[in-house]
């Protein structure tokens, strides 16, 4: 990926510093300059006019334009803007150059200002230190903070909350809440002169005096410094989208990643520059330079992965397919600029300024029009892809149809990311930005909220989700990362019970799910781990991590990311920005296929041939969720699992089809469900002993008592028991029940032995009767 530039041969601000630039739409760019002019730059028609000269005593030096978004409605173009000056004012400004407004506002010169996300409040920062707060009409509402030295820069938070601004070599994130916790901290060795702050990400960055730039979290937690530059850092701006910023310094411009390294430097004429601009749809760059240029900017020669296919984006309309397996090339051309796309399950999907391309093969692209121009994020599924733009998030499928378009309150589709957004065949989930431990689930059909539209909540917040995308529907699960960096996994029908949410991995720092198999790889404790078969957790949680494959994660460099998990081919991206690969063997895919297909003999002969204890574990989880006992048993026996031979064994003599389910599912420790299963086929005495197995008294008796049966039993069990541990009884339940009680061991035995014939032979009639029937 890299920047291409265009610099006019000629300065249009002659002579003068350009101080700010903004834009208006993605083709239209405003700037201003010490020259008191301010030009208006028309990308399409290439042609560059004056809309105002200032009077001579404006000295422009920052331009915000007012935000297009304001409460839910979009305004396609910006209307007013405001202009800070030398003089301590700040300005108001129509699209026509028109000064509406001049606020005194500071002493000294006024070195930024910024609206807010919503457009109800301006924040200006002074060289006298102070930084105040504006309405949008330009009334004072409050001073915010007041400093002994000047605010060179200031952001607002993703939620217009909070705001960050320089003091000296520090940063400071202050609430609008008085009462609120301020974070600050040091964070050059120079005076910091420019911030910003992503919405997306919460990801902040800052450039100083002292050469460099670096990236932190919002906790002022450093992720990224860069190496010392020759001259310091003049600004740096945020693309919407998060995933990569540009750094302006003394002719020099820089494209980097969200994880801080660079993709590409550039060398223009530009002196110093002073101010840098992305474009809403994150196309277009503009930067104002320190000798009287505008230099734009777009990226260029990203790239797209998948399979054998490798996609690059030439030009801005234009894009390269190489197949790498023949070497054949095809071109694409698009009719507007490329904002955004993706490539998986065969399907290229590129969103341009007006329109959605699918293409199945590269020469009859399917086109529709897009309702609006900044496609922010594109996720697909085999069946459909999702898009998001300012004003929402809508499921097509490849041939181009509108499916659904969930909705929820206070969504804000501006801030969706992958991170918490995903996709499959049948579901949406997007993890709530107002509450981050709930993850709200859609049918991806219908759009509507799943189940009794009840929210999956987790106890602490949730950083990373994803989807599995095989598999029935009933079946989805979904992998969350949460702030501790624990992996957990759950189910997203639940039908109606409270769910349960297994955790399968810690200090896990990215994830991906196989497109082709439920298997998820992830970066545990900077090692690389494959979860053969994850949801092992909920039938055998002790065998889950026998089914793992971990590879020491040495050979990578500091903090990869995965970027997907393609076949049996890993895509990673390092620290430092380079991409590796790793491969993982294709058995456990093949595993998870005769699985889901019944073919348990394959199964087996596979594991014989591949000698691995692991796919040996896969396949006793497999088959037990499956209640295909015979394989279980011998899957079992071949990694040593004798307690759980011996227990399929007795499952496997239990007298009726009830008993054993029961049993089963007690086996993967889902005890109410084993004791409803056996209420519900009338074994009473059944549900009650699984309760004195596990030494559950109360509910035994609770049962034994309800029912009026085997009261004798349960205390009789109960009294073995505490003569075992040498105790007497003190629960005033089983003290009221044993007066006037005999336990007789004979007659309980007996009992015993009746309770287990009966359920034989009705299980031997119920068999009987079946058979006739399915011989009729
Ligand atoms: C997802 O949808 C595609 C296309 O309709 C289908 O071929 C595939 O089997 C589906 N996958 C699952 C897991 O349902």
């Amino acid at each position: 990926m890299r920047l291409k530039t265009t610099l006019l041969k000629e300065p249009k601000h002659i002579l003068f510093m350009v101080s700010c630039v903004g834009w208006t739409t993605a083709d239209e760019l405003y700037s201003c300059s010490e020259d008191h002019q301010i030009l208006k730059w028309n990308l399409l028609t290439s042609e560059t006019s004056l809309v105002v000269k200032l009077q001579e005593d404006i000295y422009p030096i920052d331009l915000h334009w007012f935000p297009k978004t304001v409460s839910g409605k979009k305004q396609t173009q910006a209307e007013i803007f405001v202009l800070t000056s030398t003089d301590g004012k700040f300005h108001l400004a129509s699209k026509i150059g028109r000064i509406e407004k001049s606020v005194e506002a500071h002493k000294g010169a006024v070195l930024a200002g910024r609206w807010n996300y919503d457009g109800t409040a301006l924040i200006t920062a002074g060289e006298d230190g102070q930084i105040k707060i504006w309405s949008k009409s330009g009334m004072l509402r409050s001073t915010l903070a007041s400093q002994g030295s000047p605010v060179y820069s200031v952001a607002w938070g993703p939620d217009s909350d909070r705001i960050l601004y320089t003091s000296g070599r520090q940063l400071i994130i202050k609430p609008l809440q008085p009462s609120a916790k301020v974070i600050q901290w040091k964070a050059h060795d120079g005076v910091v002169l420019k911030v910003d702050w992503n919405s997306v990400h919460d990801l902040i960055l800052s450039g100083g005096e002292d050469c460099k730039y670096k990236v932190w979290d919002s906790f002022g937690r450093l992720l990224h410094s860069s190496s010392s530059h020759d001259y310091p850092i003049t600004s740096l701006s945020w693309a919407p989208d998060g995933e990569v910023f540009a750094v302006g310094s003394f002719n020099t411009l820089r494209l980097c990643d969200k994880t801080g390294w660079s993709y590409a430097l550039e060398k223009p004429n530009t002196g110093s520059v002073f101010s840098l601009a992305w474009s809403a749809d994150g196309t277009q760059l503009a930067g104002a330079c320190g000798n009287g240029h505008v230099i734009f900017a777009h990226v260029v020669e990203q790239h797209w992965e998948w399979k054998n296919f490798v996609i690059t984006l030439t030009k801005r309309r234009t894009m390269q397919v190489r197949n790498v397996l023949n070497d054949a090339v095809d071109v694409l051309e698009f009719r507007d600029r490329v904002i955004k796309a993706s490539l998986a399950y065969g399907h290229l999907v590129v969103a341009t300024s007006l329109q959605c391309y699918v293409y199945k093969n590269w020469n009859t692209p399917l086109i529709f029009d897009l309702k609006e121009g900044t496609v922010s994020l594109i996720l697909q599924a085999e069946k459909h892809f999702l898009l998001v733009d300012g004003a929402g998030l809508y499921i097509f499928s490849y041939e181009g149809r509108l499916i659904s378009s969930p909705k929820f309150p206070g969504m804000r589709a501006d801030i969706l990311n992958a991170q918490c957004v995903s996709l499959s065949n049948d579901t949406i989930a997007i993890r709530d930005k107002s509450d981050e431990k709930v993850i709200l689930l859609f049918d991806a059909l219908t759009g509507k909220a799943l189940g009794d539209g009840k929210p999956l909540t987790h106890k602490l917040e949730v950083v990373e989700i994803a989807l599995d995308q095989c598999g029935p529907s009933t079946e989805r699960k979904i992998a969350l990362i949460d702030k501790n960096r624990d992996l957990y996994l759950t189910s997203v029908r639940h039908l109606g019970r409270e769910p349960k949410i297994c955790k399968i991995g810690s200090m896990v720092h990215s994830m991906a799910w196989n497109d082709a198999a439920n298997i998820l790889c992830g970066i545990q404790d900077n090692q690389f781990t494959v979860w053969y078969y994850p949801s092992v957790v909920f039938t055998d949680k002790e065998l889950l991590p026998k089914t793992l494959y971990i590879k020491d994660g040495s050979e990578f460099s500091r903090a990869p990311h995965i970027l997907n998990y393609v076949g049996t081919k890993v895509t990673l991206r390092q620290g430092d920005g380079s991409l590796v690969y790793s491969s993982v063997l294709p058995y456990p895919a093949l595993l998870h296929e005769y699985s889901t297909s019944a073919r348990w003999e394959d199964a087996l002969r596979l594991c014989r041939f591949a000698k691995d204890q692991s796919l040996w574990a896969c396949l006793a989880g497999m088959a037990m969720a499956n209640r295909e006992l015979t394989t279980a048993e011998m899957a079992y026996a071949a990694i040593g699992e004798l307690p759980r031979v011996q227990y399929i064994n007795f499952i496997k003599e239990q007298p009726s089809k009830e008993s054993s389910l029961a049993h089963m599912l007690m086996f993967s420790g889902q005890v109410q469900e084993a004791e409803a299963t056996l209420l519900q086929a009338a074994l009473i005495y059944q549900a009650i002993q699984i309760n004195i197995d596990l030494f559950n008294w109360e509910r035994a008796l609770e049962l034994a008592v309800k029912h009026k049966t085997h009261v004798d039993t349960v205390l009789a069990y109960r009294e073995k028991f505490l003569q075992k541990f040498g105790r007497k009884e003190t629960n005033k339940r089983f003290l009221q029940y044993s007066e006037g009680v005999e336990v007789d061991w004979e007659k309980i035995q007996a009992k015993i032995e009746m309770e287990l014939s009966k359920e034989r032979e009705k299980a031997a009639s119920l068999s009987v009767r079946s058979s006739v029937t399915s011989r009729r």
